[in-house]
């Protein structure tokens, strides 16, 4: 079989340091692959003022993989100030390479666990009925729609003409804002498609068919937000027909927020939009360790790209031995081989990981609480090369037994 090509992605700030590791692992783990690294972020924004140049976006329509480290966004305005002289007053447009990635690619399908670990000090932990602590289980994966909603950046302010008329058409925006003048207005829209979301709503069942979790929650607002929402809620209903031994629960995404410290333990899969799933993502991810754990796939027809959550932590990049979790990156890349059809060389990482993270020799900063600074080192905690070093040793060690 031809070895698959990787797109590596490593960014900007830490996305270096965690893709280095990340790397190592899967090379650790037998993983065969040749890789590309592509260029992405700030440096290629400031110097061609285009963040996502066209070189990286043909490699990856190519290779159709690719593996993403982390990037810096910043506002527009101060991103226009950081052009390079003679690209400045040309009309260019700070735009995020990772959200251009999901438009281009139609990658509308993001998957985001959140497993525990056991033994992770940062796992969430509770009270129970006797003062006893409890520390729930939480197996969950999130489906969030990655492409439409409220993040798909139909906005106006000030909305002229036949905007604003089309809003005047409606019977509660002449009754809520009929007496406020356009330029007081700033909309944006929420604009969902049945056909994205079957998509996610189908890819959520499936997972959980396969995976064998017994329900899948929708975590959305259909009585309030009655057309977008609405409209998932009854599809849902739909496809939950032909799964049947599945159950179709049905939260609102500010009570899930409440009840996700309750009891996350019942929960399996989650399905939501493009910003409840990211809301309810980031709940989960809290409850796990936060975002040295969190990793993600975002999903297309044909190219898929997989990448922590994190960004790129621009106040660790410059530290001269790197202090970061590199777990969610390990993660990302367990999601790419389960992509690649390898799950038992996934499913061993993991058990490396978790063997690491049960042992609790090696913790990086975050792990043990402290505040980051060069100092964590000298205080106990692991460098990012350390924590990757302990997944290998622990990887090759299972391999020979
Ligand atoms: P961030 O995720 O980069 O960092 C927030 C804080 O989380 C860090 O200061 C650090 O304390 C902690 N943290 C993050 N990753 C960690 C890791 N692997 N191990 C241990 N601790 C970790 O978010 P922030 O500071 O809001 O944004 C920094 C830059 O990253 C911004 O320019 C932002 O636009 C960008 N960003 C990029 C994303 C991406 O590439 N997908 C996602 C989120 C933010
Ligand atoms: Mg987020």
């Amino acid at each position: 079989m031809p070895k698959q090509t990787i797109v590596t992605m490593p960014g900007d700030g830490i996305g270096r340091a965690v893709m280095q590791e990340a790397l190592r692992v899967l090379d650790a783990s037998g993983f065969e692959a040749n890789y590309v690294e592509a260029d992405i972020g700030w440096d290629f924004w400031c110097n061609e003022g285009n963040a996502l140049p066209d070189r990286t976006v043909k490699l990856l329509a190519e290779h159709q993989v690719g593996l993403f480290g982390a990037i810096t966004s910043k506002p527009k305005e101060e991103a226009a100030a950081e052009l390079a002289d003679h690209l400045k007053g040309k009309g260019y447009v700070y735009a995020s390479p990772i959200v251009g990635m999901r438009q281009h690619f139609n990658l509308d399908i993001c998957i985001r666990p959140c497993h525990t670990y056991k033994g992770n000090p940062l796992n969430f932990i509770r009270r129970g009925l006797h003062g006893e602590i409890e520390e729930p289980e939480v197996d969950v994966v999130v489906f969030r729609q990655n492409t439409e909603g409220l993040y798909c950046g139909v906005e106006w302010s000030n909305p002229l003409g036949i905007v604003y008329e089309a809003l005047k058409s409606h019977k509660n925006f002449v009754k809520n804002f009929g007496m406020v003048p356009p330029e007081e207005i700033a909309v944006s829209t929420r604009i969902f498609t049945r056909k994205a979301t079957e998509r996610i709503l189908r890819a959520a069942f499936e997972h959980a068919a396969q995976n064998g979790y017994r329900s899948v929650t929708l975590c959305e607002k259909p009585n309030v937000i009655r057309e977008t929402s609405g409209m998932m809620y009854n599809m849902a209903r739909q496809i939950q027909r032909e799964y049947p031994a599945i159950e179709l629960w049905n939260t609102n995404i500010d009570a899930q927020m409440m009840w996700l410290t309750k009891n996350p333990e019942d929960y399996g899969v989650i399905v939501a939009g493009n910003m409840f799933g990211d809301i309810v993502s980031d709940g989960f991810a809290g409850l796990i360790g936060g975002l040295g754990f969190a990793c993600s796939a975002n999903i297309g027809d044909q190219v898929a790209v997989f990448e922590p959550t994190h960004g790129s932590a621009p106040k660790y990049a410059d530290y001269p031995v790197s202090i970061v979790n590199p777990i969610a990156m390990i993660e990302s890349a367990c999601m790419m081989l389960d992509h690649l059809k390898q799950p038992e060389r996934a499913a061993k990482i993991r058990r490396a990981v978790a063997s690491v993270i049960a042992e609790g020799r090696v913790r990086t900063y975050d792990m043990l609480k402290m505040k980051g600074s060069p100092d964590v080192l000298r205080h106990g905690a692991a460098s990012t090369r350390e924590m990757g070093d302990a997944v290998i040793k622990e990887l090759l060690m299972n391999n020979e037994q």
